[in-house]
């Protein structure tokens, strides 16, 4: 009797090992997800609506964001831990209150044609994706946590979002505070996918494109993970990702991945057509 039970629960744990536990997929039926890497990037500034609105108007599955939180604790949508590049103005964000962050013009530094574009808030973003678009929120400075697991909440995306790090520690914190919400290890060198398991327990392994090879991505889905990778800017790496059959790519040209998957499945979702 024993060893029945025994042979149970191995067969249930290894069952649980091969299974992503909080798997997303493309709504339209895409092999492998496209996103937007900070919205449609390569078009429009990097982290704006206007940058997400394109990647949605391409039809794009998910926009990818980087999150920090301003010195009166509102979480806002920006890369660099300074306003600087992204911005007309300077200071840095975790000593910049959100009004002041929110005076900036952060869309004129790439074309005037974007002039007027603000640096937006992580609840902003949310409102408009929900309905819309997946998010995955990756979050780069101190302190975000709580406060992303409370907005992801608010707005009824848990199994809209997925949040990454390259901060593993940050990712055990949200798992500990809603194991619902799917999380991805986001690294740059070569890592030990048990190491990285060990420290935060993911759903997803979020490489460096350049790093992975066609048995990472066996290993980690044996190991019940998804493979997403970044940031992938050119038709032969976009092919070669998909060849090795990562779950989805991280892309500045979501039309240009698309034009790779060709899996589309019509009917899921209509076209976007909305402008606002
Ligand atoms: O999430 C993938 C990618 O955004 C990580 O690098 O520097 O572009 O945020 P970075
Ligand atoms: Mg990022």
């Amino acid at each position: 009797m024993k060893q029945i039970i025994a042979n149970i629960l191995l067969i249930g744990a290894s069952l649980l090992a091969v299974l992503p536990a909080l798997a997303l997929e493309s709504p339209v039926g895409r092999s492998v997800m496209v996103v937007g890497h900070r919205g449609a990037s390569g078009y429009a500034p990097e982290n704006t609506m206007a940058a997400f609105r394109m990647a949605h108007a391409q039809s794009a599955d998910m926009i990818e964001l980087d999150v920090y939180m301003s010195a009166d604790g509102h979480l806002v949508v920006i890369h660099d831990k300074d306003v600087d590049r992204t911005t007309d103005g300077q200071g840095s964000i975790e000593t910049m209150t959100v009004e002041q962050i929110k005076q900036l013009d952060a869309g004129a530094w790439l074309k005037q044609e974007f002039a007027g574009e603000r640096v937006p808030t992580l609840d902003e973003v949310l409102e408009w994706a929900k309905h819309r678009i997946m998010v995955n929120i990756e979050i780069k400075g101190a302190g975000c946590e709580e406060q992303i697991v409370e907005l992801v909440k608010k707005h009824e995306m848990t199994d809209k979002v997925i949040v990454s790090s390259f901060h593993h520690e940050y990712l055990a914190k949200i798992k500990k505070l809603d194991p619902a919400i799917a999380t991805g290890a986001l690294f740059g060198d070569p890592m030990d996918l048990n190491e990285i398991i060990e420290a935060c327990h993911p759903d997803a392994i979020n490489p460096k494109y350049t790093l992975v090879t066609k048995e990472m991505v066996t290993q980690a889905h044996a190991l019940g993970l998804q493979v997403n990778v970044y940031t992938v800017n050119d038709p032969l790496s976009m092919k070669q990702m998909i060849k090795f059959k990562v779950d989805s790519i991280i892309t500045n040209f979501p039309d240009m991945l698309i034009k790779q998957t060709d899996k589309n499945k019509k009917g899921k979702r209509p076209p976007a057509t909305e402008a606002g």
